[in-house]
């Protein structure tokens, strides 16, 4: 197919080009479009042609003089070609400009529905105007889409040609946009002018970004990450892309989208450093969740993974921003769910808890985006580096080659609201009381910039300019979430009086900066220090999370969270933090005893009688009872142990550390990756990866068992069969032998009623299978019942003999026979004095005592 482009003189000192036949070859794609657009408009400015010229991008663009959409305002307006000996590779729109001192409009009529407006800028000094006096306001409808905008002025200079995309909404009313440039103060003498290259509208699916009230399926409706509530994109509104990256891939150029023409940028020196690329050419992507034409198959075909990845991007202050981010699981090695879990977080908020695109999609190779608003708050005015993080962290550290995440694409819209609607107003800007728009792209107290690192690599400083669409951008190192970003303090919005926020010098004041004696622990993630508040009036416990650790920031705030919303006399109660200067502190009521575990193998302690020992079981029974249903969904601890007992000074046992507690899905199991401590993990959990309050109770079975026998859940220095406490002492049970393991010092303490029905709940709490355990609930009964076993035993034995030492014969035989039925159990008990034994106080599943 051959076209006639004719080109007619074009006043200009610089050159004249009559462009000839030319053939026109039809675009090297030879699969059509995913999606064919109804408008496909692209208008070559300044062009006198009556025909379409090929452009930079394979397509054709034909002379706006010729077109039905010319401005009207003709007087003053002037076309000029732009083309340079040195750069012949310059094609459409960017050979020609609409130049004019006043303003000039452009009205396209068009179809009802959302479209695509690009705007091509290509700053060059035009014959006849002062390159750098090209201040204007480019307005559309109802929306200023560039304000005092000066293509000349923008961002790098090596960057020459600029394109502007904006999604805008054209309704029923209008059924047309007008695109009108207004120069910089037009009205007076000055020589401020307004031009423009190219324009571009294309038409789009309704829900291709937009989610209106009332007319999304509730799923494709964003997430307000502040509040979270759903954000309906509305067509009220228009959004400028500011950031569209194909990560781990190539550049995709418009001609090779779906049908939009979209570009999407590569993030190879650019965006993205380190990491690993993951990358298959031949993968065909399953559009069975998403629409095919959401993003091209190129964008699913490569991704980066890494422990972490996390960038800020450089955003306006007091705007809102649409973040959709694409995943597609394309490592031949991940086929289940919780085989990649991670979380996402954007600008402090955690917006993904779990994240898994295999859960999300149901099998690899199956392209799935997320959408998120959010609004990026300037707090501190002056500093002008406000940026929005985004990161997005591995979930659990366990199986270090499952360690990390995915990320296949990014793009980030920035909204913008109608000219005198209410809405920019009551966006906190700091520009409101400026002369300066907000809105200006080229603004210098928004001029901000982009910081991205991946994984732990080094720092990168680039300016991109790849192709002609461009976006400034520069990226350094930016590895801890927290580091140095008060508000994301904020972020966690918890109320003060649930939870105090103090400040790093208060922590440094109560620590003595940290001072090496006041170490009372050494946690997974960091120290604990004892510290001083409120003027030495208040004792707490600091704790100290390791900057370095991702796993930590995770934690950290899942225990802010769950402390801050639970208060149980047998939990540990959270005092506050201090999120500041990239530290993530915690701050503690001090727990005067320490911890059960001390207690129980520390020789420089006295050892801690039965009826401590019963106490405290009971008080950590009913701290886990307590957040097994407390909420409407089970909390479970994940992470009973000893260490995580703590006494306060009254002997009063408390749960703590809750890093790595899990709400729940009301009854049923969660899915999660095996997380706990040796010794204490749950068998059946380890096994199937189904989290559920059961957990807690094997491991609290566990603990009963280090409790009675004085001996830790997992010891490699003894023989190798009694390397597993919970294990040996069933092993012991079955043989009628437990009462040979039991703590030397507790021999002669216990009377054997009480014995027999401690050990019946500490053996179902460690049985093989979750649905064979008991309910926290019947374990703290069956502890309360024991309890008063031993006080009536104790009463007894001192009313007998009221002066000598408490002395109970001891258990020589103890067996639970396996279980005939799931609930109940059989226990044999032999002492040497079965008299004693009141038979009234036999429990359930007793059947012989001998
Ligand atoms: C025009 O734009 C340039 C670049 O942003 C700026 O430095 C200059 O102050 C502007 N002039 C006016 C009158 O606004
Ligand atoms: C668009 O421009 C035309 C012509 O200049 C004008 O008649 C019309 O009112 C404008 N419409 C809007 C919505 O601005
Ligand atoms: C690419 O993906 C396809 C489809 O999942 C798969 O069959 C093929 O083995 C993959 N190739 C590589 C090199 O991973
Ligand atoms: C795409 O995924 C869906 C849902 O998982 C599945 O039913 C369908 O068979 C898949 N299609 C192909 C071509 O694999
Ligand atoms: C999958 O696992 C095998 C063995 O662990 C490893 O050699 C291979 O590189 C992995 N493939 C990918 C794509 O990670
Ligand atoms: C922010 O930028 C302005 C102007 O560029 C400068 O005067 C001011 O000192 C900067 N503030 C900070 C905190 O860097
Ligand atoms: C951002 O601000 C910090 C201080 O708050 C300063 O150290 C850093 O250099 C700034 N970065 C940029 C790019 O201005
Ligand atoms: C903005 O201007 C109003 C009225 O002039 C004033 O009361 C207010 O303090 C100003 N705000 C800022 C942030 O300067
Ligand atoms: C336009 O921006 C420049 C700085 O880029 C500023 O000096 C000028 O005052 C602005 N003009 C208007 C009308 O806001
Ligand atoms: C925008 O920021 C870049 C990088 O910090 C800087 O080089 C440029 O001068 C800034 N532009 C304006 C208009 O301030
Ligand atoms: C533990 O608590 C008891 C009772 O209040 C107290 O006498 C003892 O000193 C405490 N032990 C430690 C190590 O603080
Ligand atoms: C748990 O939640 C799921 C989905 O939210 C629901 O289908 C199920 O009925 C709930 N189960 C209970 C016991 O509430």
């Amino acid at each position: 197919m051959g076209k006639l482009s004719k080109l007619t003189p074009i006043v200009s000192i610089f050159c004249i080009f009559f462009f000839s036949y030319h053939i026109i070859i039809t675009v090297s794609s030879s699969t059509p479009p995913r999606y064919i657009a109804v408008e496909d408009i692209t208008l070559d400015c300044g062009s006198e042609t009556s025909g379409e010229s090929k452009g930079m991008d394979g397509r054709y663009w034909s002379g706006d003089s010729q077109s039905k959409f010319f401005p009207k305002e003709e007087h003053n307006l002037k076309s000029v070609t732009s083309q340079t000996p040195e750069e012949r590779t310059i094609k459409a729109p960017y050979t020609t400009a609409r130049i004019s001192y006043t303003q000039f409009t452009y009205v396209f009529p068009l179809t009802v529905g959302p479209k695509f407006v690009r705007l091509h800028f290509y700053p060059f000094s035009y014959s006849g105007f002062q390159k750098s006096e090209d201040n204007f306001t480019v307005k559309a409808g109802s929306f200023t889409l560039l304000r005092n905008f000066s293509a000349s002025n923008h961002g790098d200079t090596m960057q020459k040609k600029i394109v502007k995309e904006f999604c805008i909404y054209v309704d029923e009313v209008n059924k047309k946009l007008n695109i009108t440039f207004v120069p910089f103060s037009y009205t007076t003498s000055s020589n401020f002018y307004a031009f423009i290259n190219g324009i571009e509208i294309v038409s789009m699916p309704e829900d291709l970004y937009y989610s209106p009230e009332g007319q999304t399926q509730s799923e494709k409706i964003p997430p307000y990450i502040s509040e979270s509530l759903p954000f309906y994109i509305n067509y009220d509104m228009a959004l400028q892309m500011v950031f569209r990256i194909n990560v781990g891939g190539s550049l995709i150029l418009p001609a090779e989208d779906t049908g939009f023409f979209r570009e999407w940028s590569t993030d190879d020196i650019n965006y993205f450093h380190g990491g690993v690329v993951l990358h298959n050419q031949s993968l065909m992507p399953n559009y069975s969740i998403i629409e095919n034409y959401a993003a091209p198959d190129d964008v699913y075909r490569s991704a980066r993974t890494d422990l972490y990845l996390d960038w800020e991007l450089p955003v306006d202050s007091g705007f809102k921003y649409l973040v959709r981010l694409h995943f597609c699981e394309l490592d031949l090695n991940i086929s289940l769910i919780s085989q990649r879990s991670f979380e996402i977080r954007i600008d402090g908020h955690s917006v993904e808890d779990d994240a898994d695109v295999i859960r999300w999609t149901g099998n690899r190779d199956t392209p799935i985006y997320k959408d998120y608003v959010v609004l990026s708050k300037d707090e501190k005015v002056e500093d002008n580096n406000t940026s929005l993080p985004i990161g997005i962290y591995t979930s659990y550290d366990d199986y270090p080659n499952l360690k990390s995440v995915i990320l296949n694409g990014v793009e980030v819209f920035k909204l913008i609201n109608p000219e005198g609607t209410e809405h920019n107003l009551s966006i906190p800007s700091p520009m409101v009381n400026s002369t300066l728009p907000a809105s200006s792209a080229n603004d210098p107290k928004t001029n901000k910039t982009i910081f991205l690192a991946i994984g732990s690599l080094g720092c990168l400083v680039v300016l991109t300019s790849l192709s002609y669409m461009v976006q400034l951008m520069k990226f350094t190192c930016w590895r801890d979430p927290y580091r140095g970003k008060s508000q994301r303090a904020k972020a966690l919005s918890l109320p003060e009086e649930l939870c105090r926020h103090f400040s790093l010098n208060e922590i440094r004041t109560a620590t003595n900066n940290f001072h090496k004696e006041l170490i009372i622990g050494q946690g997974g993630f960091g120290n604990v220090y004892k510290g001083l508040l409120d003027e030495g009036t208040l004792t707490v416990a600091i704790k100290r999370l390791n900057p370095e650790s991702q796993q930590g920031a995770r934690e950290f705030k899942t225990e802010i969270r769950m402390l801050s919303q639970l208060r149980h006399v047998h939990l540990v109660s959270l005092i506050g933090y201090c999120i500041d200067e990239g530290e993530m502190i915690l701050v503690y009521d001090y727990m005067r005893n320490g911890t059960l575990s001390a207690r129980l193998y520390d020789t420089n302690n006295d050892p801690l009688t039965w009826k401590q020992r019963l106490e405290i079981c009971l008080g950590t029974a009913r701290g886990l009872h307590y957040l097994h249903t407390a909420m409407k969904d089970p909390i479970i601890h994940r992470d009973v142990k000893t260490t995580n007992i703590l006494l306060d000074e009254k002997w009063v046992s408390k749960v703590s550390d809750f890093g790595l507690s899990k709400m729940g899905l009301n009854n049923t199991a969660v899915s999660t990756l095996v997380k706990g401590t040796w010794g204490y993990l749950d068998p059946d959990y380890a096994r199937r990866q189904q989290l559920t309050d059961k957990s807690d109770v094997y491991s609290f079975g566990v603990v009963m068992f280090e409790v009675l026998c004085g001996r830790k859940a997992l010891n490699t220095k003894l023989e190798h069969e009694q390397w597993h406490l919970a294990n040996w002492a069933r092993k012991c049970i079955e043989k009628g032998t437990i009462g040979q393991i039991i703590d030397p010092y507790l021999k002669g303490k216990i009377a054997p009623e009480c014995f027999k029905v401690y050990v019946e709940v500490a053996e179902s709490c460690v049985r093989d299978q979750g649905i064979q355990r008991p309910k926290m609930n019947d374990v703290m009964e069956k502890l309360e019942f024991a309890f008063e076993l031993q006080q009536n035993a104790d009463t007894a034995q001192e009313e007998i003999n009221p002066s000598g030492v408490i002395s109970y014969q001891d258990v020589l035989s103890f067996r639970i026979v396996e279980p005939v039925l799931e609930s109940d159990s059989c226990i044999e008990l032999t002492t040497r004095n079965s008299e004693l034994t009141n038979p009234s106080l036999d429990s359930d599943g007793i059947t012989s005592i001998v």
